[in-house]
């Protein structure tokens, strides 16, 4: 009876997958003393002076339902972080709504956005989560693969791609700085970007939620940029290693959030009371918390990237976010789930096939959000692995 019932299911699931990341964690985290730089998630704690909040939220019984999109003390926090660290200037009580997590934010974002056979542009290598999600809403995704380009999206390839699509394209998905990559953009970069998206009355779904790991200049949002077109996404998972709390933000033009508002009030009602109250903690009180973490950040992918090509792995220097997108050298072929799971098991150390990500065969995704420690027992075995071959 459950086999027949499971094959009634919604035809667009069919070919969504579990996440290829979590699935080849789990697999090798079964492997004795391995040394895990898989995930993307800060190794750091939660600062004492947000976890206190939290607290403090439970004790006072904040134990009820907020307005669906948030706290007005959170989303006027959200604002004013916005605009003082980005320029971005939001109305706290209709353009900004909190939902759960980042993650939260692009569904409620894509969903409120797509009709069926709409497209989506979007360059690959990126997060995997916002494929099955235009997929469930029956769009479809326009890859522009920046492998060819040093992981660089070109404002020519942009344009191309814009004119080639004209008549479907609703929206692009831009993620910067970039999971996997570490690539982002400098202010001229995305300045020739917005004069081609200008050109389209299209949406920008950008995804910001490394906005504080940046490790040349600043970070330039889009919702500064280009405010009338951008859905700008963000949160405190990692700039406040706040991933658990789930606490993410949308922010866009105040027609438009009213209706990605209605998909997260179906969805979620709204995100958890002492988790917004943490949050509010977080971006009031220590706006800046994310730069500690950033400066050892900044020592870790240093090492790293050194030690990987002296190893052999050609990587792009990454600018932000916190991994290193490392091409597997020749002579272990480029099968990199066969890659990935041989250094598991032989050199005790993990890393993401770069197959779990669209474009990304022949390549490895390795966080750094793990101590100095961590990474240069992790190198150490690399170096014996690869010196053994
Ligand atoms: C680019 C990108 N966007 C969104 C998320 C999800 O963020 P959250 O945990 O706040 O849902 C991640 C998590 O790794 C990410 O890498």
């Amino acid at each position: 009876m459950a086999k027949e019932l499971a094959s009634l299911m919604k035809n667009e699931l069919a070919d969504v997958q579990p996440s290829a990341i979590l699935q080849f964690d789990k697999d090798v985290s079964q492997i004795p003393d391995i040394v895990k730089l898989t995930l993307g998630e800060p190794d750091f704690n939660t600062p004492d002076h947000v976890k206190n909040a939290g607290e403090a939220s439970i004790a006072a019984d904040h134990s009820h339902y907020t307005q669906s999109p948030g706290l007005p003390a959170l989303r006027q926090a959200i604002a004013t972080f916005l605009a003082d660290k980005y320029q971005a200037h939001y109305d706290p009580n209709d353009q900004i709504i909190t939902t759960i997590g980042a993650s939260g934010a692009i569904y409620a974002s894509l969903t409120a956005i797509l009709n069926p056979g709409d497209e989506v542009i979007v360059p690959i290598p990126t997060f995997p989560q916002y494929l099955p999600i235009i997929k469930l809403n029956g769009a479809t995704p326009i890859y522009i693969d920046t492998s060819v380009d040093d992981f660089i999206l070109t404002p020519e390839k942009l344009a191309a791609t814009l004119a080639a699509h004209r008549d479907k394209v609703k929206a692009i998905v831009l993620n910067y700085p970039t999971n996997p990559t570490g690539v982002t953009y400098r202010h001229d970069q995305l300045a020739a970007f917005v004069a081609i998206l200008r050109q389209y009355d299209i949406f920008v779904i950008s995804d910001e939620i490394y906005s504080e790991l940046t490790y040349g200049e600043p970070h330039v949002s889009l919702g500064a940029l280009l405010p009338e077109q951008t859905l700008l996404i963000n949160g405190v998972s990692k700039s406040h290693a706040m991933t658990g709390w789930r606490i993410g933000y949308v922010a866009g033009p105040a027609a438009v959030i009213a209706k990605v508002g209605l998909v997260h009030q179906l969805t979620a009602t709204a995100a958890a009371t002492m988790a917004q109250e943490a949050a509010l903690e977080a971006l009031q009180a220590g706006p800046d918390d994310g730069l500690q973490m950033k400066v050892a950040y900044q020592e870790r992918r240093d090492y790293l990237v050194k030690e990987l090509n002296k190893l052999g792995f050609v990587t792009a220097e990454p600018t932000g976010a916190f991994y290193v997108f490392a091409k597997i050298p020749a002579r272990f072929g480029q099968d990199s789930l066969a890659f990935a799971y041989r250094v598991a098991r032989e050199a005790r150390v993990a890393v993401i096939p770069g197959s779990a990500f669209p474009a990304g065969e022949g390549y490895v995704r390795i966080s750094y959000a793990a101590s100095l420690a961590k990474l240069q027992t992790a190198c150490q075995r690399l170096a014996a692995f690869v010196a053994a071959k």
